[in-house]
């Protein structure tokens, strides 16, 4: 059943490329996007004035990766909430508001309650869903699947991996729709989208890489994961994944807000990964990695290929292969995947059933 692999988690982490082109393919038709299940015509699409994300844990992370290539994109304010806090905040949803909902197993107490919040409050919702016929797909107005297949490791991967697809998808329609992308752009987005299956392929190719590295840090107590804009929120899903299966205390921080506070708890040795696929971030983030260095930390950068300056300040550099900066997510938390799979069966830990945690939180 794990197909040759010794978990799930590796299995699913390597079904990767499959399912992300499972997800894409059957929605880009003639250098399209074409979301036949979205049910929106052109018009309605073109009034949506808010969005709203809401999900849990992994998929809540993919959501904050999304309002950025939205907002960039589509030109359309995005909020994105956790279900749980979501559900007792007494929303504003104004009329042409869309609520996107996100959910592996389309069971999550607290997102199903998100979801029947919404359609209470009358605005329409969207459920990009990977198990067909759960709850939130049954009850969501229109349901995007994503074709990731069965996931059973705790620490969700390839389900991941292909929510941002689903989502660049949207953000991609609405853009197209609204006229704010050029043609010249979304010809090289297509183009981009369908590179990632073999991108990824090779960054699975390496994770005898990765699991070298990762034996260096099975007894680290506290590691920090550091990025800006879409780079925080590949942080804050490289800093769950590595706690929720080592136990290794993580954290993500914005890398702006390290003077804030974080940084005090920098000290000799200590593990900082630091993301960098944004360009135009590149340089702010190189001077937090050289803060960090000066108090002592040992630092992993991801960043893409050419970045050549990150190796003058980083101790270990994972370098991804080039793509658009807005589908960056889909290849940097490939090593973070490995990272944090190598430290726990490292450490000799069940890493496809951490304690404590469920793979479907149907409890609130
Ligand atoms: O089934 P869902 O996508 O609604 O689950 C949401 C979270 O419970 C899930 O992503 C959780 O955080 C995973 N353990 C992360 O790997």
């Amino acid at each position: 059943e794990k197909g040759g692999y010794e978990h799930f988690m590796l299995k699913e982490m390597h079904e990767q490329p499959k399912a992300v082109k499972d997800t894409l393919t059957p929605r880009i038709k003639n250098g399209d996007v074409v979301i036949e299940e979205l049910g929106m015509t052109d018009e309605e699409i073109r009034a949506i004035r808010k969005i709203f994300i809401v999900a849990c844990g992994s998929a809540y992370h993919t959501g904050v990766t999304s309002k950025y290539i939205f907002e960039k994109l589509a030109r359309i304010p995005v909020e994105v909430d956790l279900a749980s806090e979501f559900r007792y905040r007494d929303p504003i949803l104004p009329e042409n508001t869309l609520v996107v909902i996100v959910s592996q197993s389309g069971e999550t107490a607290d997102t199903l309650a998100a979801l029947r919040l919404a359609k209470e409050k009358g605005v329409r919702t969207l459920g990009i869903v990977n198990v067909v016929g759960s709850s939130i797909a049954r009850e969501a107005d229109n349901v995007m699947y994503t074709w990731a297949g069965p996931e059973i490791a705790v620490a969700t991967t390839k389900a991941y991996s292909t929510q941002l697809i689903a989502q660049y998808l949207l953000a991609m329609k609405f853009a197209k729709v609204r006229g704010t992308v050029s043609q010249n752009d979304f010809d090289a987005m297509i183009q981009s989208l369908e590179r990632l299956p073999e991108q990824i392929s090779l960054l699975l190719s390496h994770k005898e890489n990765v699991q070298r590295f990762a034996n260096r840090y099975l007894a680290a107590e506290h590691v920090f994961f550091i990025g800006r804009g879409i780079d925080y929120a590949i942080s804050m899903e490289g800093s769950l994944k590595l706690k929720e299966i080592s136990y290794i205390h993580s954290e993500a921080y914005a890398a702006g807000e390290l003077k804030h506070g974080t940084i005090s708890l920098i000290e000799d040795g200590r593990l900082v990964v630091a993301v960098l696929t944004q360009p135009e971030l590149y340089k702010k983030t190189i001077s937090n990695i050289q803060e960090v260095k000066t108090r002592g930390a040992f630092v992993m950068a991801v960043t893409t290929v050419g970045n050549t300056e990150v190796e003058k300040v980083a101790d270990y550099v994972v370098y991804l292969p080039e793509t658009n900066p807005i589908f960056a997510n889909s290849l940097a938390i490939i090593p973070l995947q490995l990272f944090g799979y190598y430290v726990s069966i490292g450490r000799g830990l069940d890493v496809d059933k951490p304690r404590n945690l469920a793979k479907s939180v149907t409890v609130e």
